[in-house]
């Protein structure tokens, strides 16, 4: 298959890539490289180096024997878009290329703007280039299971529920509560793509991901390979940057109680689903939404498996220090049951990678890279906060 990845300079996206050209498919790429930007602008960055992406594409024709077509631009800008679909007319376009840090939405009026207008710009603009283009283009799209935030009932996960509205059977949608201007944006993305398959029957996956951690797929062999690692407190996420605050001797940071839930998956896990779901594109017309996390857990319930891998890997058990949360969001212990439905179906069910062994994994691959941790360490407190 030809695939478009939007955004394949970023975490998820370079491991797609090296993933599909394993797997044989063509992979073409965009990116403006901004979180590579971003990040700098906290005074951050990525804890593993990563290569220039000039660098990156001939370690790959090296490696694998196959090329990667990139193209440096803005999904913003939609003649871009439209120029590399009518070019390319891909298969199946993967749109990562958002931003996609919740603090980073919150730190003022210019960050929350800057999200929601190169969110919903770039979601509009693949809409619209596939519409005029070629309109059997399947739309993988990026969601997040946070646009749900914490509902008191199983979450389905067929979200767009059928209802008679406006005299007409019609899709609505199962009520969705974001916990930042970053998830609101996703949750837009959404109600704009389902309009997007209503209206032109454009083929959608809407995706709806927990949190990834990890430094490793099967594909990432050499160090040249690795994807970005982000660890500070605007752009890491949470095991990952428990791992980096292990690898430091840091205080691992826990926001308040600490017995918030999320459902979480590995980067391998992550990467196989998303190749499956290329592979196995839904029906012509069809919007499909798929939930996917491998392990619910609390914050403390994974600091104690940081800091046991932490005494294995490094020999010495970090401290936990809860700080007062920085974010809205329920602190009690609730339900969590996002549904899971379409994956299984695919055969993608099994766990590749436990928490407790991914665990161990980050934290031999960070350890080489200790120094260029402390560099970053005092960006582990938070510093953006939501009231
Ligand atoms: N990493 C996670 O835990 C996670 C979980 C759920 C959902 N997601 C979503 O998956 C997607 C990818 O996440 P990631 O962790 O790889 O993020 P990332 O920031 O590492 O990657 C996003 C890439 O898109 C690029 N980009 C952003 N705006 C662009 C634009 N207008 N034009 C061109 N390129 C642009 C960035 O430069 C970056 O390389 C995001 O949409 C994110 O919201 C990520």
């Amino acid at each position: 298959m030809r695939v478009l990845i939007l955004g394949i300079d970023g975490y998820l996206g370079w491991a797609l890539a090296l993933r599909l050209i394993r797997r044989g498919h063509e992979v073409i790429g965009i990116d403006n490289f901004y979180t590579r930007k971003a990040v700098n602008e906290v005074g951050s960055d990525s804890a593993l180096p990563i290569l220039s992406m000039r660098d990156r594409i001939r370690a790959v024709e090296e490696i694998f024997g196959a090329r990667i077509e990139f193209i440096e631009g803005d999904v913003t800008n939609y003649d871009l878009v439209r120029r590399v679909i009518e070019r390319y007319r891909p298969d199946t376009i993967v749109h990562f290329a958002e931003q996609r840090s919740a603090p980073y939405s919150m730190i003022d009026v210019e960050h929350a703007k800057y999200t929601i207008i190169n969110n919903l710009t770039s979601t509009l603009n693949v809409i619209y280039a596939i519409r005029e283009v070629r309109r059997d283009i399947h739309i993988l799209k990026m969601g997040t299971l946070g646009e749900y935030g914490y509902p008191a009932f199983k979450i389905p996960e067929d979200a767009f529920i059928d209802a008679v509205i406006q005299g007409v059977r019609d899709r609505i949608v199962v009520p969705r509560w974001a916990g930042s201007w970053y998830h609101w944006s996703k949750v837009f993305d959404s109600y704009m793509l389902l309009y997007a398959n209503k209206l032109w029957g454009l083929t959608i996956t809407d995706f709806h991901q927990g949190p990834v951690y990890g430094t490793r797929t099967t594909d990432i062999i050499s160090e040249e390979l690795f994807t970005r690692f982000d660890v500070d407190d605007v752009w890491g996420t949470v095991i990952n940057r428990f791992c980096a605050e292990a690898v430091v001797n840091h205080p691992l940071t826990i926001y308040g109680s600490g017995l918030q839930k999320k459902g979480f998956t590995s980067l391998e896990d992550t990467i196989t689903a998303l190749a499956a779901l290329i592979e196995n594109p839904p029906e012509p017309g069809e919007f499909r939404t798929v939930h996917h996390y491998r392990e619910i857990k609390t914050l403390n319930e994974m600091a104690e498996l940081v800091r046991k891998a932490a005494k294995q890997v490094l020999g010495y058990e970090p401290e936990i220090e809860h700080l007062p949360n920085p974010r809205v969001e329920p602190e009690e212990d609730l339900l969590y049951e996002p549904e899971k439905k379409v994956l299984p179906k695919l055969g993608i069910y099994r766990l590749t990678r436990v928490m407790e062994d991914e665990i161990v994994t980050i934290l031999k691959d960070l350890k080489p890279y200790a120094d260029r941790i402390r560099k970053i360490e005092a960006l582990f407190k938070p510093r953006v906060r939501w009231r």
